[in-house]
């Protein structure tokens, strides 16, 4: 299928752009590039030996996606665009319902107008705010999120599903994404984030690195084996492979479907921390702080339905996601900022 990727410079979105190109489809890439590098292009060009069809456009801005997606004859789309910080949605809660609610509104009219009728969203295990019981499966009730930035994953759900609803032949694709982490293999592409990272595995990995002084464990007095937060970190390979497996069941299946891309397997804090030391011969400078506000103590998911629909399922473990992060920060120390 020809398959546009928005946010496809993205963390996730370049990952699923090799997993489309390896699984024999066409990509292109529209990105604004707000929270991205354009060095991604070219490095995912090395590894994919394409050469990979690019836009620098905000995706809210409707005239150019129309142009683009007639001009490319899209099939599929999969939608990574969006604001992503959860501490500055707090701040800027305005600019992350704008962004993010326009872009999914542009993005879905002109789908409608063109006839484009498969679409895979990017959607998070925060839509299940205080988890009701653990495992999470999909039938759990989802809950009021505790920030502006879960908020618009939670509205962009219920957009999609009253679009599915009034245009039947939408095939719609809801991925509830629970803790991405890890890197490509070759170490050429991996996350990146924007300043001091918020995210348990690139905060260990920066500090390993020397860019930050000192990991802080956000509490170790919750009600859990060892006291600390238990995740369900999912290697983003294995995630982006999890999208092609949603698009060729839209494709044969249509309809509305919701999955969690999760591992199932719940890793704590700790726990995470031992696998980084172990595997890359690192004592971390750390020290246990307070609990960080809106934590939940526990959460990771059921991923059953994704196995029997998909035939799909995580297959890394986490001693491979310390790995590559690893690898891709020795080799990216200032991430895509580092000379190639
Ligand atoms: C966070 C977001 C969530 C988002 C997800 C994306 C919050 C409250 N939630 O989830 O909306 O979808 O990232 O991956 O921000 N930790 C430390 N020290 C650190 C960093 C993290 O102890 O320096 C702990 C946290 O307190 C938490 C665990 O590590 O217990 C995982 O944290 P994080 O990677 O931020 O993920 P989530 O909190 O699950």
């Amino acid at each position: 299928m020809n398959v546009l990727l928005t946010g496809g410079a993205g963390y996730i979105g370049s990952h699923t752009a090799i997993a489309l190109l390896e699984s024999g489809h066409d990509i292109v890439i529209a990105d604004n590039f707000c929270q991205s590098s354009k060095e991604v292009i070219s490095r995912l060009e090395e590894i994919s030996g394409h050469s990979i069809r690019h836009y620098e456009i905000d995706v809210a801005d409707r005239s150019p996606l129309k142009e683009i997606c007639m001009d490319e004859k899209i099939d599929a789309v999969m939608h990574f665009a969006g604001l992503k910080s959860v501490t500055k949605s707090l701040d800027e809660p305005l600019l992350y319902y704008e962004v993010n609610l326009s872009s999914i509104l542009s993005l879905c009219d002109i789908m409608v107008e063109l006839d484009i009728r498969n679409l895979v969203f990017s959607s998070s295990a925060t839509v299940y705010g205080e988890p009701e019981r653990i495992p999470l499966d999909e039938h759990c009730r989802t809950s009021k999120a505790t920030n502006p930035y879960g908020s618009t994953k939670l509205f962009i759900e219920q957009i999609l599903k009253d679009l599915q609803n009034a245009q039947p032949l939408m095939n719609i694709a809801l991925l509830r994404y629970f803790n991405p982490a890890g890197a490509h293999g070759s170490a050429r592409i991996g996350e990146d984030p924007e300043g001091v990272p918020n995210n348990l595995v690139p905060f260990v990995t920066q500090v390993a690195i020397g860019n930050l002084e000192e990991l802080v464990v956000h509490g170790d007095d919750y009600d859990t084996a060892d006291g600390t937060c238990v995740r369900d970190f999912i290697h983003v390979c294995d995630l982006a492979e999890g999208h092609v497996a949603a698009l060729s069941k839209l494709t044969s299946a249509p309809g509305l479907v919701v999955y969690n891309l999760g591992t199932g397997r719940g890793q704590s804090v700790k726990e995470v921390i031992e696998a980084f030391e172990d595997i890359s011969g690192i004592a971390l400078n750390k020290r246990i702080g307070p609990r960080r506000p809106g934590d939940v103590p526990i959460t990771f998911c059921d991923p059953s339905l994704a196995e029997q629909e998909l035939g799909w399922r995580a297959k890394r473990t986490i001693v491979d996601i310390c790995r590559d992060a690893w690898r891709w920060q020795q080799k990216n120390p200032k991430g895509y900022k580092s000379t190639a």
